[in-house]
């Protein structure tokens, strides 16, 4: 019994070590990101909030992949240089802790991105953010049946206007020919 024990908590022992040690090879390393799921609409902006630590300067490389699509978007070391594609790069805007804003969203910018930091030594790791755009054909409705009411709510009032003019107008020509015939209209106006 004794010896089985001893072997189990060696077995542990080379265990520990082992995962201590692949932990210190990764842990140089560090992407924390709270959120790894977003949902925008077109048009709206998008934040991919990230904090990377490791040793020395960071390559920070972003890319994107929906479907069979597979892009670059930038590579930016912070404080060395950015290279942010020219299809990204009047809407694309880089950060020093490896964060990366988009705006100007489009349906087709739903997809993956993949953030990858590679460290001088060449290790790297990577991190993926999922983005769903929506469209928003809801307020189009919205804008468009409001307008659509407007539309009606004036028309009904150049109609009420126009009925009242008509009337208005009857009244005035009644009370002109009453005083013009002022000796026969007793009995032809009556029924107005
Ligand atoms: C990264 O930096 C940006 C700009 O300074 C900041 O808004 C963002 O919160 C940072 N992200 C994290 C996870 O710290
Ligand atoms: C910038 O990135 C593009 C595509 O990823 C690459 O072809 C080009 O050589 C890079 N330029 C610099 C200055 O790093």
């Amino acid at each position: 019994m004794r010896r089985f024990r001893l072997r189990d908590v060696q077995d542990v022992a080379v265990c520990l070590s082992i995962t201590l040690y692949i932990c210190d090879l990764a842990g140089a390393i560090s992407i924390q990101s709270a959120q790894r799921s977003l949902t925008r609409s077109v048009q709206e902006d998008v934040f991919f909030s990230l904090d990377v630590s490791c040793v020395g300067i960071p390559t920070i490389q972003w890319n994107f992949m929906s479907g069979a699509v597979s892009r670059t978007i930038g590579t930016w070391q912070p404080g060395v240089y950015s290279n942010i594609t020219l299809d990204y790069s009047s809407r694309v805007r880089p950060y020093d802790n490896g964060s990366m804003g988009l705006s100007d969203l489009r349906l087709q910018d739903a997809g993956y991105y993949v953030v990858t930091v590679t460290e001088t030594e060449g290790s790297s790791k990577d991190t993926g953010f999922v983005l769903k755009v929506n469209e928003v054909l809801y307020e189009d409705l919205q804008y468009l049946s409001v307008s659509a009411l407007a539309l009606a709510c004036v028309a009904a009032l150049l109609m009420l206007l126009m009925w009242l003019l008509d009337k208005a107008y009857r009244r005035i020509v009644a009370w002109r020919s009453r005083r013009q015939m002022p000796e026969n209209n007793a009995t032809e106006l009556q029924p107005l």
